[in-house]
């Protein structure tokens, strides 16, 4: 029986490996992590994490074939083949702050699989990593070998958090990199012969190792600028009148471009899109390529300017000011069907609101109250750390409440921001929100989910991402 080890059980682990487990009854699959909360979690009936469908596939496996433990040397140093997925963080401090990836945490594991391991192993990079970080574990692997074979392998993950589970059961693609030597080629071939269990062959991709790890990078970096390409013309519909809705269709429908991933938003978030294209940026800038990091960094500024423009789209509107007048937030995720806030617009969309002294009440039907505070308070990247290193959230945020209903929320309220599209935020009863709130009743929708016109009709004035403007709005100052 082959048995598989997956360092760390976050958003990606956790998934992956229960995936695995029901795919290949005959494989044994141990997740391990350092964090006892989270083990604790997995192994009760209240999951760690939120995805559709994922209660089902670890109730079908756990204490099958599928095991979550805190016991991270024992399944290490029984594992033939070794999963790495802990959290690769953007540097706080030193070389590269601000950009490059801190490597701590899978150094920490690759030296940890170097000290317990008494038998050969393949070590598979799950985590995205910058590209060449293989080398600089083998080379920790080799020092510490004793006569072990470590075979490296890349095997970025492609799931999106959301639709985990369907992206998983079927990926557009497995990719797995590794060395070109025969021994490379035949752990390739160990890992393919897993994924070959219920993925079709030609979807199973093999390249070399530094293929396998830029890939990732420029996928996300891909996905990420569609989103600020539609974005930034966003605020030119705005300027002249054109609907983005309307632009995005006809531009999705020439095949060359593809429909998807053109929805015009207050910006995209999650724990990847920045983290990785940070860490492309550093990757061009340490290679001599300082025109390809400058590329690559505008889409990171135009996120940064949507999430500052709707900021002050409200604001403006408001009479330049919204000190102490109550704001409701409707979603704080990332975005629908999850209960992430890994680097979720609403965060800056929130602190900028606070920094013009508003007063918030929000809510999502998937976040913590807990969460939200800690979110509101922590520093920027102090989120991608294990928990049990999180700084914890104030006892008291008097300006923000957080609430389980989104009437609660509207309630006497001067405005209503929404900020992830939400089903259940598309079929609300807006004339029952209205008639509760303060007047004029404002609604600034950061992710085009209600129907302007609708809203209109009972009274509110509505502000949709890259959609002509109300009336009101055109009226007030610029939007820098
Ligand atoms: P996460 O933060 O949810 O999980 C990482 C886990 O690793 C944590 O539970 C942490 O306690 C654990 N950990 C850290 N150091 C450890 C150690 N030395 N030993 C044992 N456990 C340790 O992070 P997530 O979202 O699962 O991401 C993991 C990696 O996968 C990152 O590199 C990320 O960029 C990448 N990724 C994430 C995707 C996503 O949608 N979240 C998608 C594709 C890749």
């Amino acid at each position: 029986m082959v048995k598989i080890c997956c360092i760390g059980a976050g958003y990606v682990g956790g998934p992956t490996m229960a995936v695995i487990a029901l795919k290949c009854p005959s494989v044994e699959v141990a997740v391990v992590d350092i964090s006892k909360s989270r083990i604790a979690a997995w192994n009760s009936d209240q999951l760690p994490i939120y995805e559709p469908g994922l209660d089902d596939v670890v109730k079908q496996c756990r204490g099958k074939n599928l095991f979550f433990s805190t016991d991270v040397e024992k399944h290490v140093y029984e594992a033939d083949i070794v999963f790495v997925s802990v959290n690769t963080p953007t540097k706080t401090r030193g070389l590269g702050a601000g950009k490059a990836a801190d490597l701590t945490y899978w150094e920490s594991a690759a030296r940890m699989i170097a000290d317990v391991s008494k038998s050969d192993k393949i070590v598979v990079e799950k985590s995205t990593v910058p590209v060449k970080t293989a080398e600089a574990i083998e080379k920790i692997l080799t020092h510490n070998a004793k006569g072990i074979q470590f075979q490296i392998l890349s095997n970025p993950e492609f799931l999106a958090e959301g639709t985990a589970i369907q992206d998983l059961f079927n990926p557009d693609r497995v990719l797995i990199g590794g060395r070109e030597t025969p021994e490379g080629q035949k752990a390739i071939q160990k890992l393919k012969d897993v994924y070959a269990q219920w993925v079709p062959e030609e979807r199973i991709l093999t390249t070399n190792l530094w293929s396998a790890e830029l890939s990732k990078l420029a996928a996300n970096a891909f996905l990420a600028q569609r989103i600020s390409s539609v974005n930034a013309m966003s605020a030119l519909c705005e300027a002249t009148g054109a609907n983005v809705k309307q632009v995005s269709f006809a531009v999705g429908t020439d095949t060359r471009i593809g429909p998807k991933f053109l929805n015009a938003s207050v910006g995209f978030g999650g724990s990847c899109f920045q983290k990785d294209i940070l860490n492309l940026v550093y990757i061009c800038e340490c290679n001599g390529l300082p025109e390809v990091a400058e590329y690559w960094k505008q889409v990171i500024k135009i996120n940064d300017y949507q999430k500052s423009r709707f900021v002050n789209r409200v604001v403006s509107s408001m009479f330049n000011t919204v000190a102490n007048k109550k704001i409701a937030i409707l979603g704080f995720a990332f975005k629908k069907d999850t209960g992430d806030t890994r680097e979720t617009p609403a965060i800056d969309v929130c602190k900028g609101l606070l920094g013009d002294k508003a007063r918030l009440s929000i809510y999502d039907p998937q976040v913590t109250e807990d969460q939200i505070q800690r979110d509101l308070w922590m520093n920027k990247f102090d989120w991608d750390h294990p928990i049990h290193l999180q700084p914890t959230s104030p006892t008291t945020e008097k300006k923000v409440s957080v609430v389980w209903d989104a009437y609660e929320a509207t309630k006497d309220a001067d405005g209503v921001c929404i900020l992830t599209e939400w089903d259940e935020f598309k079929s609300l009863d807006y004339q029952r929100m209205y008639d509760n709130m303060r007047k004029p009743a404002f609604v600034f929708d950061g992710r085009n989910v209600v129907d302007d016109d609708k809203l209109r009709e009972i009274g509110f004035i509505v502000y949709s991402i890259g959609k002509p403007l109300d009336p009101w709005l055109k009226d007030m100052p610029a939007v820098a």
